[in-house]
C-alpha cells in the first residue's frame, strides 16, 4: 500500500510511518519540519496552512498514494487557549487534507481528539454522545471544525473516511519536550531529575494510550477502510481505562526507584478533567484490542527513552 502521512515528523506519525515500513508498505510523509528522530521516513516540507492544495495533490498522484492519513496539527490544548489562531490553522489543514483526498478520489483517515467531548464528567464516552455546544478550548473546537468537514465531504463528494479520536498518546518519540511539553514525558524527565512536578487537578482522570495501541488501530483502520469492510466511521482510539495524574506519577516514581514530589495547582483553562473511552466501537467493528495498560506502558517507555540516542540529523 502507498499511504500519505501529514504530520510525519510527529509523535504518532514516526511510529505509524515506521511501522508502515517495517512491514513492507511505501509511505510519503509531509510536515512543516524535518524528523527529528529518523532518517528513514521519506519526509516532503510542506506548510499545510500556506503551500497551496495543488501541491499535496501533486504528490499524491507522483507517488500513486491510496490513502492520507491526516495527522498534521498544533496538537498542545494549552498551546491553543493562549494562540487561538493556531487552531484555525489545524482546521485549514485538516481543509487541504479533505480537498487532497476528494480530488485524488481516495479515502482519508482524520485524527480527531477525545477533546470534542467537551468536560463533562462521563464516565463512559461512546462515539454518539459528542456534544459540539460544550467546546472546551479553540483545539477542541479545530477538531469538531475538521470532523465536520470530513463528514461533510463524505455527504457531498462521497469521500470516504474513519475519524479517530485519539486520547493522550504515549510511549517511542515523545520526549521532545522542548518542542511540546506532553504530560507523560515530562514527568518522566521531571521525577527522573529529581525535580518536582505540578499535577493541574488533584482529581483529573484520563484514558492513557500507549502509542502500539494507537498505531495498531491505525493499521486496522487502513485495512478496513481500503478493503471498504469500513468506512465513513468514528471511533475513539484508547486504551478503555482511566487513570489520574497522580496514579501516573506514582507509575512513574515506581518504576524509576524515585519517590516523587507531587504539588498540586487547580486545572488550567480548556482542560477536560475526566475522560474513559468507550471503545467498544473500535473493538467491534475494527478488531482492535489494546494490549498496555499504563504501568506496562510506562515501563516500555522509561526503557525506551534510557536507550534511545537522538542521531545527528537536521531539525527545524
Ligand atoms: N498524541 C496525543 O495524545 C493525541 C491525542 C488526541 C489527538 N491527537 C491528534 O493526533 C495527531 C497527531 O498527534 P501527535 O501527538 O503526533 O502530534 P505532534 O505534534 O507530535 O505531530 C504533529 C505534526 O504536525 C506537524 N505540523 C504542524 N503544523 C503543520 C503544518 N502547517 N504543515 C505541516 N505539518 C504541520 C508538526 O510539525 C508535527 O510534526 C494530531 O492531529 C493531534 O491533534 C493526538
Amino acid at each position: 500500500m502507498n499511504i500519505l502521512i501529514t504530520g510525519s515528523s510527529g509523535q504518532i506519525g514516526t511510529n505509524l510511518g515506521l511501522r508502515l515500513l517495517e512491514r513492507g508498505d511505501s509511505i510519503l510523509g509531509i510536515d512543516k519540519r524535518h524528523n527529528p528522530w529518523t532518517t528513514e521516513l521519506p519526509t516532503k516540507i510542506v506548510d499545510m496552512t500556506t503551500d497551496c492544495g495543488s501541491r499535496i495533490l501533486e504528490l499524491i498522484t507522483g507517488y500513486d498514494i491510496q490513502l492520507i492519513v491526516h495527522l498534521a496539527a498544533h496538537a498542545k490544548v494549552f498551546e491553543l487557549v493562549r494562540e487561538p489562531s493556531r487552531a484555525l490553522e489545524n482546521v485549514t489543514m485538516t481543509f487541504r487534507a479533505a480537498e487532497a483526498a476528494r480530488l485524488a478520489g481516495i479515502p482519508i483517515i482524520f485524527a480527531s481528539s477525545r477533546e470534542v467531548y467537551g468536560d463533562i464528567h462521563r464516565h463512559i464516552t461512546n462515539e454518539s454522545c459528542a456534544d459540539f455546544v460544550v467546546a472546551e478550548s479553540p483545539y477542541s473546537a479545530s477538531k469538531i471544525a475538521g470532523e465536520a468537514f470530513i463528514y461533510s465531504y463524505a455527504q457531498c463528494y462521497s469521500t470516504p473516511y474513519i475519524v479517530f479520536r485519539f486520547s493522550n498518546v504515549y510511549g517511542r518519540y515523545d520526549n521532545d519536550i522542548d518542542r511540546m511539553e506532553r504530560v507523560t514525558p515530562l514527568f518522566i524527565h521531571r521525577i527522573s531529575q529529581g525535580e518536582p512536578i505540578v499535577i493541574f487537578g488533584k482529581e483529573k482522570t484520563l484514558d492513557f494510550t500507549y502509542v502500539d495501541d494507537c498505531v495498531q488501530g491505525i493499521l486496522l483502520g487502513i485495512e478496513k477502510l481500503l478493503s471498504g469492510e469500513v468506512k465513513n466511521q468514528t471511533f475513539n482510539l484508547a486504551y478503555g481505562q482511566g487513570n489520574s495524574l497522580v496514579d501516573l506519577a506514582n507509575l512513574i516514581g515506581e518504576a524509576l526507584g524515585i519517590d516523587p514530589n507531587i504539588s498540586f495547582k487547580p486545572t488550567q483553562a480548556g482542560e477536560v478533567t475526566r475522560y474513559i473511552a468507550d471503545i467498544s466501537l473500535a473493538r467491534n467493528l475494527l478488531g482492535y484490542n489494546p494490549a498496555t495498560p499504563l504501568s506496562e506502558g510506562i515501563r516500555k517507555c522509561i526503557e525506551w527513552g534510557k536507550a534511545y540516542k537522538r542521531p545527528d540529523i537536521p531539525i527545524n
